[in-house]
C-alpha cells in the first residue's frame, strides 16, 4: 500500500508515492553515490517497469511505501517492506536520491515519521533493517531513533573489491515508548 502524508520537521514530510516518483528512481540509482552501499545498479528501468511497480506496491499488502519530500518535492523513498501481520514486525528501507541533500538530517526526521507510524497506526511491534556497516549515514539516521545493533556479518556485501560487513539493527515498540512518553 502506499502511505498516508507524514508532515515532518524542516520541509521534510513522507507522501504517497507518484507515477513520477517511480519514474525518477532509475536516475537516482544511476549514480553511485547513491547505490554505493545500496542495492542494483542495473535493473529492467523503462517507463513500462516503472508503471508496473508503481501498481504493485499501490497493491501490495505487506509493505507500505513513501516518497520522502522537501518542500513538497520528491526526493527519494522510504518504507517498510515484508511486513508480518502475525508476528507484528516488518522490514525498513530508505534512500535520498540526491546526494547534494545528504547530511542534512532528511533521513532522520523520515524514520522518526515512519517509526511513529509503524508504532501508533500499524501497531507492530519491532522494525528492522539490514545496513551495510560502513554505511555511516544510514546507521546514525536509525540509532538516533533508537534503532539498536543485534548483530553483524563479516564480509557479505561486496562493492568492487571491498567486502564490507553487514550491521542488523531494530527497534521494538516498548523501547520505543518508554522514550516517547507524551
Ligand atoms: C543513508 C542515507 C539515507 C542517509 O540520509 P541523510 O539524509 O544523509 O542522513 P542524515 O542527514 O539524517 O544523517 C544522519 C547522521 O549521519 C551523519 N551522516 C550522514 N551521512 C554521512 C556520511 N556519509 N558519513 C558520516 N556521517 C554521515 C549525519 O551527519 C547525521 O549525524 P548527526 O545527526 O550526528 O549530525 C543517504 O545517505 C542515502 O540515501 N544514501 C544512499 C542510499 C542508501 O545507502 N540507503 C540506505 C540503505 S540501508
Amino acid at each position: 500500500m502506499l502511505g498516508p502524508r507524514l508532515a515532518g520537521r524542516d520541509g521534510v514530510a513522507l507522501a504517497p508515492p507518484t507515477l513520477e516518483d517511480f519514474k525518477r528512481y532509475p536516475v537516482w540509482a544511476a549514480q553511485p553515490e547513491i547505490t554505493y552501499f545500496w542495492g542494483p545498479r542495473a535493473g529492467k528501468w523503462t517507463e513500462t517497469s516503472a508503471e508496473e511497480r508503481f501498481k504493485e506496491s499501490a497493491k501490495e499488502e505487506h509493505g507500505v511505501h513513501w516518497a520522502i519530500q522537501l518542500d513538497d518535492r520528491s526526493i527519494g523513498f522510504s518504507g517498510i517492506d515484508g511486513i508480518d501481520w502475525i508476528r507484528r514486525q516488518g522490514e525498513s528501507y530508505i534512500i535520498i536520491g540526491e546526494h547534494g541533500l545528504h547530511g542534512r538530517g532528511i533521513a532522520s526526521e523520515a524514520v522518526r515519521l515512519r517509526t511513529q507510524f509503524a508504532f501508533r497506526e500499524l501497531n507492530l511491534h519491532r522494525v528492522y533493517n539490514w545496513i551495510v556497516y560502513d554505511n555511516i549515514g544510514s546507521r546514525k539516521a536509525n540509532e538516533k531513533i533508537g534503532y539498536r545493533e543485534q548483530g553483524r556479518i563479516p564480509g557479505v556485501f561486496r562493492r568492487g573489491l571491498r567486502r564490507h560487513d553487514l550491521w542488523l539493527g531494530e527497534i521494538l515498540r516498548s523501547d520505543w515508548e518508554r522514550d516517547h512518553r507524551d
